[in-house]
């Protein structure tokens, strides 16, 4: 019978990364998958991190399957993590999130949440986005649209382009939105532009989506909710799908969440009847640890501002490498200006190197690249910074 099956292409990201893997070269250099590098290059477990996990281990009692749902006090946390502790969202208790195995697992239980009430049919999603949003909201039923984001010519956000497409949109369509830190570009919208296409959305009755995978990598944990938090001015209904891969490091502990946004507290419980009908059929019910990581970090002051800090030394760190990765580009007499890259959020940019290009960095530099000419700026560090410049100006 499984003569018949044909292979899956390699996953452009995670594909990449065990093609990295099985690299006998030892120069290699990892600027493919989102994930961040310390100066050293390991991608090493936060001290807030380690610290509950010790707590865990003297005070856990009971390795008891969770609810449906999972971590009640954890789902409490997020909430305030995304529109504040005293935030009318979290105190009508209109929303009501579950933890989920990760920002791609939120996706797809929201996006199949979605299609099965009958609620939306259609997503549109950035061009260009994260790779595996077309699959996760496909496989879970909807039909994908694209709407215009990014301007290669002038390396920023297309946001005429941005509402000209999504004028195509129709009520009920959900516009998947990139919380802050955009995946691929780095670009988001700034805070004027938010107010624009949250007023947007509104006045069409579109559902937003936002996947909120890198707060605390722009500008502050704070600062980069400013988005979400300006839709939910304006947008009464929208979902969130957290993660805290990145900004908790709990890449493989599968830690995220989806928050479903609904306009009173019983439609919310009525909404979250189905979520949960969603989780079971899925996967059951969530695995603890993770959250109980991020709870036990969240609801301690001094563990929370210590992993406040460790945020901000990973923000910091990435944006010191923009600096340096253009101001040694410049340095080698690379005459193409790349100044963009600085001005650009998260672990990401979009260089506006070539296929042919990243295929050159791959076999001549050993030097990994996701094929768009995605680059993870979380992977440079000021030992691999020089090789990859010499990759860099040999290819372009
Ligand atoms: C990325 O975009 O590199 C990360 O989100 C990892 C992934 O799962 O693709």
């Amino acid at each position: 019978m499984f003569e018949k099956v044909t292979q899956a292409p390699a996953d452009p990201i995670l594909g990449l990364t065990e093609e990295f893997r099985n690299d006998p070269r030892t120069n290699k250099i990892n600027l493919g998958v989102g994930i961040y590098k310390d100066e050293a290059g390991a991608t090493p477990i936060l001290n807030c991190v380690k610290k509950a996990e010790k707590i865990l281990l003297e005070t856990e009692t009971t390795k008891n399957y969770l609810s449906i749902e999972g971590n009640a006090e954890y789902a409490q946390l997020v909430q305030e993590l995304l529109f504040g502790a005293d935030h009318e969202i979290v105190t009508s208790k209109r929303a009501k999130t579950a933890q989920a195995p990760g920002g791609t697992g939120a996706l797809r239980i929201g996006a199949e949440f979605l299609f099965r009430q009958g609620i939306s049919k259609k997503v549109w999603i950035s061009n260009p986005t994260w790779v595996n949003h077309f699959q996760v909201f496909g496989v879970a039923g909807m039909e994908t649209a694209e709407y215009c984001y990014y301007d290669p010519a002038g390396k920023n956000l297309d946001f005429d382009g941005m509402l000209e497409s999504l004028s195509a949109a129709v009520p009920g369509d959900v516009v998947l939105l990139h919380g802050c830190c955009h995946n691929p570009t780095g670009v988001d919208p700034s805070l004027e532009q938010w107010e624009v296409l949250a007023k947007f959305c509104a006045e069409r009755k579109l559902l937003p989506f936002f996947d909120f995978a890198y707060q605390g990598f722009g500008s502050g944990i704070e600062e980069d909710a400013a988005g979400l938090r300006t839709f939910a001015k304006y947008n009464k209904e929208l979902l969130v799908a957290s993660s805290f891969s990145k900004n908790f490091g709990l890449y493989n502990e599968r830690v995220g969440a989806i928050t479903v946004v609904t306009t009173d507290a019983e439609i919310a419980l009525r909404a979250f009847s189905q979520v949960k009908t969603t989780i079971r059929a899925n996967y059951s019910n969530p695995p603890s640890h993770g959250a109980a990581v991020v709870a036990t970090v969240l609801k301690d002051p001094a563990l929370r501002a210590e992993w406040v800090a460790e945020v901000k030394a990973m923000r910091d760190r990435i944006w010191e490498m923009r600096e340096l990765f253009v101001q040694k580009l410049k340095a080698k007499g690379i005459k193409q200006d790349f100044n963009f890259i600085t001005e650009q959020n998260g672990m990401f940019s979009f260089s506006g190197l070539n296929k042919e290009q990243v295929t050159r960095l791959n076999k001549e530099f050993a030097i990994y690249i996701v094929g768009s000419g995605r680059i993870s700026v979380a992977g440079m560090t000021k030992n691999n910074i020089d090789a990859l410049i010499d990759g860099i100006a040999a290819v372009i």
